[in-house]
């Protein structure tokens, strides 16, 4: 049996909910991770400074007696956004960036911005403050292939956009093909990427061969097995622009095995035993505690855990379901399956 000790992991893209919905994701996630940035595409979205820290203390009375957890909050970036509440951010102790949805692009994101340039006059507060952009990367126009959203959004909106704002600190979310792992190696020590576990774990044919699989079905979506590939070559690297971020976004089961299903994977309960999985498949688990512990608080300029967790490589089932909200269930990612590694 193998057995790993490394700092307490951090998650920095997470997907909480609010209300009732705390009451599963909060401890699910704080039995985890120390930190988590906490995303805003709630209905409606966290706006203000004001907002996120409403929105904090909500989170915070759901973590478990005796569990540390941290919750970093983040702004959702609208066409209506200020200059002054970019200042608000610098000014708060809880808020550490902003995030921008274009419009229509993923769940909750109708209230997102409907046109990058429009709020030039906003990301150039935040490239003056050092206040992390971090962004959904797909580009949202009907006549745009599913598949091709993130390469298209590379090209059309970031890399006009880093020309704009070079000094830009920067976190392209969720990637999921080679173009944008090539994208953000080519670019400063000021972009870096989250990567899930679900992209490194699976890839399109998980989802839709045999029979299509909703559990699978996030955005941006699975992509094919090359992408996949370079996805893990990159998150297994030891570069530090690469960091974990799970983007466990909960949809109660209904809600997913449905004619119209929603996008996101539950991954909150099992997400570093996932990572631990990916890592070791091939061949990389000591490359993991940089990228799930270390490089994101780096990045964030916050200071690196100190405590530590163990895993151990040890056979798990992942179970079928669990209780969300009132009578309902959820089905976390590769729920009823077994991964070789368990945190102890
Ligand atoms: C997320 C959600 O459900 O909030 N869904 C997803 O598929 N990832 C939104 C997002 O991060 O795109
Ligand atoms: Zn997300």
């Amino acid at each position: 049996m193998k057995t790993i000790t490394l700092t307490q992991p951090d998650d920095w893209h997470v997907h909480l909910r609010d209300g009732l919905a705390l009451q599963r994701t909060v401890p699910d996630l704080a039995q985890q991770f120390s930190r988590a940035i906490c995303m805003p595409n709630l209905v409606p979205p966290v706006k203000t400074v004001t907002e996120a820290e409403a929105y904090r203390s909500r989170i915070i009375q759901h973590v478990p007696k005796g569990n540390a957890f941290d919750p970093c909050m983040v702004l959702y970036f609208t066409d209506h956004t200020s200059p002054d509440e970019i200042l608000k951010i610098k000014n708060s102790e809880h808020v550490n960036a902003i995030k921008l949805y274009p419009a229509g692009a993923t769940t909750n994101s109708d209230n997102g911005v409907s046109d990058i340039t429009k709020v030039y006059h906003v990301i150039e507060k935040l490239e003056e403050y050092q206040i992390p952009l971090l962004l959904h990367g797909e580009v949202t126009h009907a006549h745009i292939d599913i598949f091709d959203r993130e390469k298209r959004f590379l090209d059309d909106v970031l890399a006009p956009l880093l020309k704009t704002f070079p000094k830009l600190k920067m976190v392209l979310e969720h990637i999921t093909t080679a173009d944008a792992a090539e994208f953000v190696l080519d670019q400063g020590q000021n972009v870096g990427a989250t990567i899930t576990p679900q992209h490194l774990l699976f890839n399109r044919n998980d989802m839709l061969v045999g029979g299509i699989k909703p559990h699978f079905y996030c955005l941006p979506i699975l992509k094919r097995q090359t992408h996949q590939a370079k996805l893990l070559e990159v998150a297994t690297s030891g570069n530090p622009k690469f960091f974990l971020g799970t983007d466990s976004a909960p949809h109660a089961q209904d809600a997913k095995e449905n004619a119209c299903g929603c996008a996101g994977c539950y991954s909150a309960t099992h997400a570093i035993e996932f990572y631990a999985q990916a890592f070791d498949q091939v061949g990389k688990i000591e490359r993991l505690e940089g990228f799930a512990s270390h490089f994101g608080a780096d990045f964030y300029g916050l200071p690196r855990n100190t405590a530590q967790i163990t895993l151990v490589k040890e056979d798990q089932i992942i179970p079928e379901s669990f209780d969300y909200l009132e009578n309902q269930k959820i089905i976390p990612l590769y729920a009823g399956k077994t991964i070789q590694w368990r945190k102890v």
